[in-house]
């Protein structure tokens, strides 16, 4: 292996400058040239390709968004879009790609891999931590801490006016902010797409602990909850309970900012996984995190076996908000 390719494709997350930095700069210390790929499977369409070096990665570990930029492809999820892609990289003579991305970017590089045989390695890289093989993706710590310091202030100015919110979070598909970022932030209710949602038992709660005293509530939400959005739901609620509610959509703010220490050391232990097992001949594989280590899983396992929201936590909300 001489040259190898990185490209960030999908929703950008905070930190993964932090894991382009260690790609790059572990490549060079086994000798080998790096090639950054810009926006994602798009650039490498488009030979939007530059070379990279020790220091074309300086100064950007506190940096949110991605240097390389990134982009959801819909042309490479066409065979003739992976074979532009793929002649360039033979063009380049890239020799090992780096993808750090979501589950649509792991299937996407796993169709390279089996059409063409070029190795491979993932690093997961989204707020949504909704991905096979690993308790930790980039980002997803950063995101909980911006969505986290959203739901206290709100809190203050619900407590001061006695007002109910519905504060969206992000999550189309997944509930892991809104299950964590509820259970910091106290809220007496969280709805996430992989528990159906009750809005008639979520009425009788908020009545009730109304009527019990409560001053406030909040309802986090995650996007993709199967009721609906905030407003949709917070349209349902207001007429079951008979008052106004406020809703907050925080929206992008969760996927940008400066990152979060545990992302930027995360996303720096498994950049440097990633180009030692590239190196030592693994492939068709993403690196993750598992109780505390760096491990690997087949790339396909990151999107067939989902992980699903931890039984556990959601006791922990309900036990402790009623
Ligand atoms: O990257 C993941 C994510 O932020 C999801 O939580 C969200 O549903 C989606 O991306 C939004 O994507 P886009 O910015 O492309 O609209």
């Amino acid at each position: 292996m001489k040259i190898i390719g990185v490209l960030t494709s999908g929703g950008d997350s905070a930190g993964m400058n932090a894991a382009i930095r260690a790609v790059v700069r572990t490549a060079l210390t086994y000798n080998l040239s790096v090639f950054g790929i810009k926006r994602g499977y798009e650039g490498l369409i488009e030979d939007d390709i530059l070379e990279m070096d020790y220091d074309s990665v300086s100064g950007i570990l506190s940096r949110g968004g991605t240097i390389l930029y990134s982009a959801r492809s819909k042309e490479f999820l066409k065979p003739e879009g992976r074979k532009k892609a793929i002649k360039n990289v033979r063009r380049r003579g890239i020799d090992g790609l780096v993808v750090i991305g979501g589950d649509g970017s792991f299937q996407g590089a796993h169709k390279l891999y089996e059409e063409y045989g070029i190795p491979l390695v993932g690093i997961p890289g989204t707020i949504d931590n909704d991905i096979g093989g690993t308790e930790y993706t980039i980002g997803y710590d950063t995101a909980c801490n911006i969505a986290l310091e959203a739901l206290d202030k709100i809190r203050d100015t619900a407590q001061s006016h006695g007002r109910v919110f519905l504060v969206e979070v992000m999550g189309k598909h997944a509930g892991y902010i809104a299950l964590e970022t509820g259970i910091a932030s106290g809220a007496e209710v969280i709805l996430i797409p992989e528990v159906t949602t009750d809005v008639d038992a979520v009425a009788r709660k908020l009545s009730g602990g109304i009527k019990k005293g409560w001053r406030s509530a909040i309802v986090v939400v995650a996007e993709g909850d199967d009721a609906g959005g905030a407003f949709k739901i917070s349209k349902k609620l207001k007429e079951k309970i008979g008052r106004d509610i406020w809703v907050t959509i925080l929206g992008h703010i969760q996927r940008g900012g400066v990152p979060s220490a545990v992302d930027r050391i995360n996303a720096s232990r498994l950049g440097v996984a990633a180009v030692d097992m590239l190196v030592s001949g693994q492939t068709d594989i993403m690196v993750g995190i598992v109780s505390g280590r760096v491990v690997s899983t087949s790339l396909s396992k990151t999107w067939t076996q989902k992980k699903g929201v931890d039984a556990d936590l959601i006791r922990i909300a309900k036990l402790l908000s009623s």
